[in-house]
Parts: structure tokens; C-alpha cells; sequence
């Protein structure tokens, strides 16, 4: 990969500035854990498994600067970082399965009496492991998802769900690259995803960076152009899973799994088994974020909509099971029904 979203120093993170691309390429260090919050809210790193693997670093990094003050109750401090990371956004299970984790390995250990000093060490690896098993998962599954793909093959994707959006590889895009790896001819059509443009300004950048054709289009043009034909998928990543299937990502995936339907083009979800939220029975239970209405009332900082005029903005929408060809993930590719084929899935995956 010729950039890194996340990069983990041994006492520092440094983030890739994803607001700012693709005109600028800037890295961001941090050391302290809400600025790593603040980062997760203003989007300078997005993306359900990325935010994630952020907040796991980020929590890191508490322990680091609470253990240097060098008292005895860092576990019960630690409630509050926790706190701080599952405020920042709702809707990507990943976040919130990923400081579960970090909270289980800081209670094991303090439970058996380490040191501070010695618990922050513990977190911090156990965040490289969260770190590494992102990009291994992304890999397998990019190989179960390149096997469905015909050769040639013509990919819709809508968002990112590349590098960018995970420790490495991607998801949707993992998919793409595995089966370009493989020595498909993979095409990507990448819908410019508004309000905040993940598509145009992310996707386009990284499969240009990494040599893969992709060709931009405005969200609506996504009927025209399965009218057209030739389109073989569309593959798109997820933020949470429900354990029927349904499935919550970028708002307006929901609208081009209906024009896919309609079109007979194969419409799959590409995720990591922590994006699947086995708590909920349905995607009725899945909390939608609200963003700020200035995403949608301006553009490029410029002011598009009349002041006053009411806004709706959710950032994400549900995409009922029963319009998913299929759902990819590491330890294979899961069918409808998806409550059966999901919770044999999570038997078969190796615990981590
Ligand atoms: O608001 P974002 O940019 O965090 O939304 C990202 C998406 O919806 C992605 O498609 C999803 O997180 C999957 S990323 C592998």
C-alpha cells in the first residue's frame, strides 16, 4: 500500500487527514486520546473498521498518559475514555465491539494484579492485534468475494469501503483488489456518495493510487447506468449487520440496492464478522447517526441552500436483507436465510 490510514509508532498515532484528500496528503500525530475522539467525530479517519481500530489506539494512549501519573486505579479510570469513544459516532458496531474488547483484556489484567505501566504495554499490543487481524480478515475476504466476480468484471461501489476506510486492503475494495490480485480485469464505477463525497474524493483516490480503472459518477446517475448493462455487481461495504442480514452503510446504498434489484445485477456486502451486531434482530434496532445540516446546505464550504431552510442528514440507511445477494466476510460467504447462515459463520471464525 502506497499510503497507511493508521499508523501506530509505539507511543504515537498517526492518522491520515481524509477531510483533506485528494488534493492534500497530511499525516496527524497524536498523543492524547480525545484529540483521537475528536478525530473520529470530524471524519479525519472514517470508515466502521477504522474507527475501530482508532478508538483501540486511542484508548492505548489513555492508558499510556494515565499509567505515567503513577497511581493505582487505572482500570476505574479508564471508564471514562471508554465513555468518550462510544460517544463519538452511533452507528458503526465496530467502534463499539472494539473498546469491548480493550475493556475485557484491561479488566483480565487488572484482575490479575499487573502494574499500570504494565496493563498500558498490554493495551497497546492488544491494539496492534485488533490492528492486524482487520487486515488479515479484509484479505480472506477479499478472496471469498473475488471468487464471485467474473472476469472480466464491472464493480459498482458506492462510499469507501477501501484501505481508507480499515487498517488496510479494504473491504468492498479488498474485494476488488483480491480479485485484481488474482488476475481478474476489475473495473470500478465509484458513485461520488453525497453529502460528503467518500466516493469522489476517497475511493477515486485510492484505486487511482493503486492502478485499478475506476470511473466517477454523481449518485444519481447509478440507474442510467445499470440500465446501460454491463454493470456484473455491486458491492458495497456495511456499518452494522443485524443478524437477519439486514444491513446499515453510507445513506443512499439502500436506493442502489433497489435500482440493482430491479437491473438483476448481484448485489453483495463485504464485512468483518465485528460488523455484525448479533444483539439485534433487525436493522429497525440499528441507531442511524444525524450529521450536521451544513454537509448538506453547503458545498465546498460555499453556501448552496437558502438560510433557515429545514435540513434532513442522516449519514446512513438500512438496506432490508432481502435485497443482499450475499454477505462476504472472513470466514466465507454467508446466504439467505442469514440469521442461520451469519451465526454458523461466527461458529466457524476462529476466535481471536
Ligand atoms: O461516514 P463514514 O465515511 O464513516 O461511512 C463509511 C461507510 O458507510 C462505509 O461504507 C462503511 O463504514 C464500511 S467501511 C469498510
Amino acid at each position: 500500500m502506497s499510503f497507511d490510514t493508521i499508523r501506530w509508532t509505539g507511543d504515537r498515532l498517526v492518522l491520515l487527514d481524509q477531510t483533506l484528500l485528494p488534493t492534500q496528503e497530511v499525516y496527524r500525530e497524536y498523543t492524547h486520546y480525545p484529540d483521537v475522539a475528536r478525530a473520529i467525530v470530524d471524519l479525519v479517519v472514517r470508515g466502521a473498521p477504522a474507527i475501530g481500530v482508532t478508538a483501540a489506539f486511542g484508548i492505548a494512549l489513555a492508558a499510556r498518559e494515565l499509567a505515567a501519573e503513577g497511581r493505582t486505579d487505572l482500570p476505574e479510570r479508564l471508564e471514562e475514555v471508554y465513555r468518550v469513544f462510544r460517544a463519538t459516532r452511533p452507528t458503526a458496531v465496530n467502534l463499539f465491539w472494539a473498546v469491548e474488547r480493550m475493556r475485557r483484556r484491561a479488566e483480565a489484567l487488572s484482575v490479575s494484579g499487573r502494574p499500570d505501566p504494565e496493563v498500558a504495554r498490554a493495551l497497546a499490543a492488544e491494539a496492534e492485534a485488533i490492528f492486524r487481524e482487520d487486515v488479515e480478515a479484509n484479505r480472506r475476504l477479499g478472496a471469498f468475494g473475488a471468487a464471485l466476480l467474473p472476469d472480466p468484471a464491472m464493480v459498482l461501489t458506492h462510499c469507501n469501503a477501501g484501505a481508507l476506510a480499515t487498517a488496510g486492503y479494504g473491504t468492498a475494495l479488498g474485494v476488488v483488489r483480491a480479485a485484481a490480485e488474482a488476475g481478474k480485469r476489475v473495473a470500478v464505477i465509484a458513485d461520488e456518495t453525497r453529502p460528503v463525497l467518500q466516493g469522489a474524493r476517497l475511493t477515486a483516490w485510492e484505486l487511482q493510487r493503486d492502478g485499478i480503472p475506476v470511473t466517477l459518477i454523481a449518485d444519481n446517475m447509478a440507474g442510467a447506468r445499470l440500465r446501460r448493462g454491463g454493470v456484473d455487481a455491486v458491492i458495497v461495504g456495511a456499518d452494522r449487520i443485524a443478524r437477519n442480514g439486514d444491513t446499515a452503510n453510507k445513506i443512499g446504498t439502500y436506493p442502489l440496492a433497489v435500482l440493482a434489484r430491479e437491473h438483476r445485477v448481484p448485489f453483495y456486502v463485504a464485512a468483518p464478522l465485528s460488523t455484525v451486531d448479533f444483539a439485534l434482530a433487525s436493522g429497525e434496532e440499528i441507531p442511524i447517526e444525524e450529521r450536521s445540516e451544513r454537509e448538506v446546505t453547503h458545498w465546498g464550504g460555499t453556501r448552496v441552500a437558502p438560510e433557515g431552510v429545514a435540513v434532513w442528514n442522516p449519514a446512513f440507511d438500512v438496506t432490508p436483507a432481502a435485497l443482499v445477494a450475499a454477505i462476504v466476510t472472513e470466514a466465507g460467504v454467508a446466504r439467505p436465510p442469514y440469521a442461520e447462515t451469519l451465526e454458523r459463520l461466527r461458529r466457524q471464525a476462529p476466535a481471536p
